[in-house]
């Protein structure tokens, strides 16, 4: 069942534990008054054994009725309701009623921030962090998932590796990177790190790994760009995947535009007889290197570095040369 803010993955229930300790919905994650930079999952443990449906609303946007009284469903998920939130970004006010039959018994509120861009330093103070992979989490899992998987499981590659299950909807994108897309998760996330999974090597360290040749190629340039220089290849690259060519965050102009704030507001390279700079997009872009692409900052500049000022395309060693890339006379 697909809805608007909510897609259903999995319902379940009972065999709770004894209630009592336990609020009638516990937010397991993400918990309650908390920030994520996804919007994969909304677990919730369900700790009243008289319901038999749950409604959830996201922003004033409520769910119909999620059954979750069946004995099939009860057998397979117990008291956990998996669903797909779509967080709004900002904040969300998430309300959770619990029904038996028609019978509204309990309801839980809380609020959950979605920061799009990860920023912690752009979340609102109250909202704390959270790291699903903890002890106490992964104890409540550990009946049903393979929480402490082997080696040799770790090695498998696609649907039969541990981590498919659970993370297969973060690879959902157009533009999946080599080994994330294989489900070489444990090559970049430690199971023995602290906290699990963390990273042991970060950016370019990593990177260069597997693109050694790559960096190399930056570092015998005369000119490197300053985030490249500076190792930062995961400001622009999603080392997952996502909707743009390269794993890039970002459309490129909107990711080059995030730095270089100045070439929106004046004009670019040239004054055309309208007043407005050199297009920056929505042309084909006509040169040799940019063929079947649109015009973009790329056209001009190479993203990473280069043998000449501004890192000009084709390493066209002056303007002039730049220009006549594509408008030959
Ligand atoms: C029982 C399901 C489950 C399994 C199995 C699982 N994960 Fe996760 N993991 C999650 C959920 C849910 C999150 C929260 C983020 C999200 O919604 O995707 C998460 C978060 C993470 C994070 C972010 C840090 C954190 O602790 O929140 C990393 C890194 C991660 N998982 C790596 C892995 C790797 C690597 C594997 C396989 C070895 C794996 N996970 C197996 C469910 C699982
Ligand atoms: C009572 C058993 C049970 C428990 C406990 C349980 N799950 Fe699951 N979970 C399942 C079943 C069954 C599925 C569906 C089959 C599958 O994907 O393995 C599932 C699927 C999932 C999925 C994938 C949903 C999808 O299709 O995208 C995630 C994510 C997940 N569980 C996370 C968790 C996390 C995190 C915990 C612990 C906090 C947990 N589950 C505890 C039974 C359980
Ligand atoms: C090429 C290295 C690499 C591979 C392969 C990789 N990751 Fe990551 N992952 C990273 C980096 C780098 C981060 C950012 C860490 C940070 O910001 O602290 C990250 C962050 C995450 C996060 C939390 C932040 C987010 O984006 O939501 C999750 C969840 C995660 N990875 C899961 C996985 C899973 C599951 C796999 C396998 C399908 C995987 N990763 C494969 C490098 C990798
Ligand atoms: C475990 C090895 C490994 C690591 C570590 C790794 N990559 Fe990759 N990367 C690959 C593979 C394999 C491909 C796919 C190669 C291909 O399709 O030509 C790839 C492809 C790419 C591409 C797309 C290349 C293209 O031509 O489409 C980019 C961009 C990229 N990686 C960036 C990164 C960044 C940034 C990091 C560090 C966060 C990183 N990679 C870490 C193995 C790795
Ligand atoms: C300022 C943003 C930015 C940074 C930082 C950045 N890249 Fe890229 N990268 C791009 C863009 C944009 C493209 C696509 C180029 C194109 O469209 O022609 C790209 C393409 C790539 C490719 C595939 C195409 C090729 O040239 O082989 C690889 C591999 C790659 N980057 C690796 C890296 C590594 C490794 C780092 C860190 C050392 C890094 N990038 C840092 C923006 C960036
Ligand atoms: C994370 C921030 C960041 C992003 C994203 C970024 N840049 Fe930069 N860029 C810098 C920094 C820092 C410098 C070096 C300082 C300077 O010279 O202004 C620089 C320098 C440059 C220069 C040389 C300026 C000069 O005066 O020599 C060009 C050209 C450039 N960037 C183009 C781009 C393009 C094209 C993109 C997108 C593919 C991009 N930048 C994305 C931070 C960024
Ligand atoms: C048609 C080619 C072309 C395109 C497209 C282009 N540039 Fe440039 N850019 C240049 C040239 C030529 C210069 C050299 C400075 C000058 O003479 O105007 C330059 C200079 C720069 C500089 C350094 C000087 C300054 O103005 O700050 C930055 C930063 C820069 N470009 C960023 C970008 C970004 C970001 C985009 C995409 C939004 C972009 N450029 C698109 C040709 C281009
Ligand atoms: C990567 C290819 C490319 C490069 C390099 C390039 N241009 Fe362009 N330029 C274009 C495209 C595409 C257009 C839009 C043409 C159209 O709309 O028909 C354009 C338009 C223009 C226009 C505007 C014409 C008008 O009708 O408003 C001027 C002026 C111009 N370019 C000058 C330059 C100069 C000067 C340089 C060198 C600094 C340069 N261009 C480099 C592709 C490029």
């Amino acid at each position: 069942m697909t809805r608007r803010g909510l897609t259903t993955i999995a319902m379940i229930c009972v065999l709770c534990t004894p209630a009592m300790t336990w609020p009638a919905v516990s937010f397991i994650y993400p918990a309650a008054k908390s920030w994520v930079g996804r919007s994969d999952y909304l677990i919730l443990k369900l700790n009243n054994p008289q319901f038999t449906a749950v409604k959830i609303t996201v922003n004033g946007l409520a769910s119909d009725p999620l059954q979750i009284g069946s004995p099939e469903y009860r057998k397979a998920f117990q008291d956990f309701l998996i669903v797909q939130p779509i967080w709004d970004p900002g904040k969300n006010e998430v309300v959770v009623e619990g029904f038996k039959g028609q019978e509204r018994l309990e309801s839980t509120a809380t609020s959950i921030y979605f920061s799009v861009k990860k920023d912690s330093a752009a979340v609102p103070p109250e909202y704390k962090a959270i790291a699903l992979h903890t002890p106490e989490l992964e104890k409540l899992c550990t009946p049903c998932h393979n929480m402490s998987p082997t080696t040799a499981q770790l090695n498998k590659l696609g649907n039969d590796n541990p981590c498919y299950g659970c993370h297969k909807r973060m690879l959902n994108s157009k533009f999946v990177h080599g080994p994330a897309g294989t489900f070489s998760c444990s090559y970049c996330h430690d199971v023995k790190g602290n906290p699990k999974y963390a990273m042991p090597r970060r950016d370019a360290a990593l990177c260069n790994d597997c693109h050694a040749d790559k960096t190399a190629d930056f570092k015998k340039r005369k000119y490197v760009h300053g985030p490249v220089a500076a190792g930062m290849c995961e400001v622009c690259h999603d080392p997952h995947g996502s909707p743009y060519d390269f794993q890039l965050r970002m459309p490129i102009n909107e990711i080059c535009l995030s730095c270089h704030e100045v070439v929106k507001q004046e004009p670019h390279v040239v004054r055309t007889t309208t007043g407005e700079g050199h297009p920056l997009t929505g042309r084909p872009d006509p040169s040799e290197w940019g063929k079947g692409r649109q015009l973009s900052c790329v056209s001009c500049h190479n993203p990473h570095a280069g043998d000449v000022r501004y890192f000009f395309q084709n390493n066209s060693p002056d303007k002039m040369q730049l220009c006549q890339a594509c408008h030959k006379k």
